[in-house]
């Protein structure tokens, strides 16, 4: 039976909150980069794909009077979203056809979600016609990079790698410094050890991030067996991940460009 993808996530909600220490670290470094660039306390604040809601704590920590609306299509995230930080209002939809009305949302915000959307530029464009004059949008996401030494191992044993594919850079070219006034980005390369490519296996599992690359099976035991064979002890694996903070549509905010042209590393 094919698992959807909210149902794999759905699953994972009562393990997310402990393995989930990549997310935890990025929410905290996505609201670093988005917080001096609210001139005014948000009313609004919209986080998309909350999880299990990392993001609604910082909200909360930073813009307290905030409305903090927090949005998954998986169900059981949003119930462990609203039972972990009872202050959110949980909203069970789809980020890629956002229910929310145009210029209503004084922030929008999205932790490693868009690189699971089909079309994460169009997201991104949608994301922003939901802002509010002077409004702020700022995602972070995986991009291409990211799992280089799982498809290498993949590579050596004869198989193809058969996880969830992460965008390209180039698919946001148009969000650039260039392209938008006033948009900045930032990328950095963070390196997660695992003691061995099966726990790495078992942390995806445990964030719901174990889907495969569509069109292809689950991995099965028998080529499991062969990637984990060569694969090295202990198990780096490196998250490539894009900041993207976005005024609202149409406004003419100073450049505050602090794009890095090579990507720094940081261990978790
Ligand atoms: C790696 S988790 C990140 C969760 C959370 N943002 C955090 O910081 O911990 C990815 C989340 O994206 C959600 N997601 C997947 N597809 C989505 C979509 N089309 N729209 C909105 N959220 C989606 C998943 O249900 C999951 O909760």
């Amino acid at each position: 039976m094919r698992i959807s993808l909210p149902q794999r996530f759905s699953r994972a909600a009562a393990t997310y909150e402990t393995a989930a220490r990549l997310p935890r670290a990025t929410a905290k470094r996505l609201m670093t980069l988005v917080t001096p660039r609210l001139h005014t306390p948000p009313r609004v604040a919209l986080d998309v794909g909350c999880g299990t809601g990392f993001l609604a704590d910082e909200i909360a920590q930073r813009w307290p009077r905030a409305v903090c609306m927090a949005l998954d299509p998986a169900e059981a995230m949003t119930r462990e979203a609203l039972r972990l930080r009872p202050w959110v209002l949980p909203v069970v939809g789809d980020g890629a056809v956002l229910p929310v009305r145009p210029a209503s949302v004084d922030v929008v915000l999205s932790n490693l979600v868009l690189h699971w959307l089909n079309e994460p530029e169009k997201a991104v464009a949608q994301w922003r016609t939901c802002l509010t004059p002077g409004g702020l949008l700022a995602v972070a996401l995986l991009v291409a990079g990211s799992f280089r030494e799982w498809a290498e191992t993949c590579e050596r044993a004869g198989v193809s790698d058969s996880l969830w594919p992460t965008p390209s850079l180039a698919t946001f070219a148009s969000f650039d410094e260039k392209s938008v006034k006033g948009a900045s980005r930032v990328l950095e390369d963070r390196i997660v050890v695992y003691p061995s490519a099966r726990t790495f296996l078992a942390s995806l599992r445990d964030i719901g991030a174990d889907s495969p690359r569509p069109g292809q099976p689950p991995l099965h035991a028998g080529v499991l067996r062969r990637i984990l064979r060569v694969a090295p002890r202990p198990f780096p694996v490196t998250h490539r991940v894009l900041y993207l903070v976005l005024p609202a549509e149409g406004e003419t905010v100073q450049n505050q460009s602090i794009l890095l042209d090579r990507p720094f590393r940081k261990t978790l």
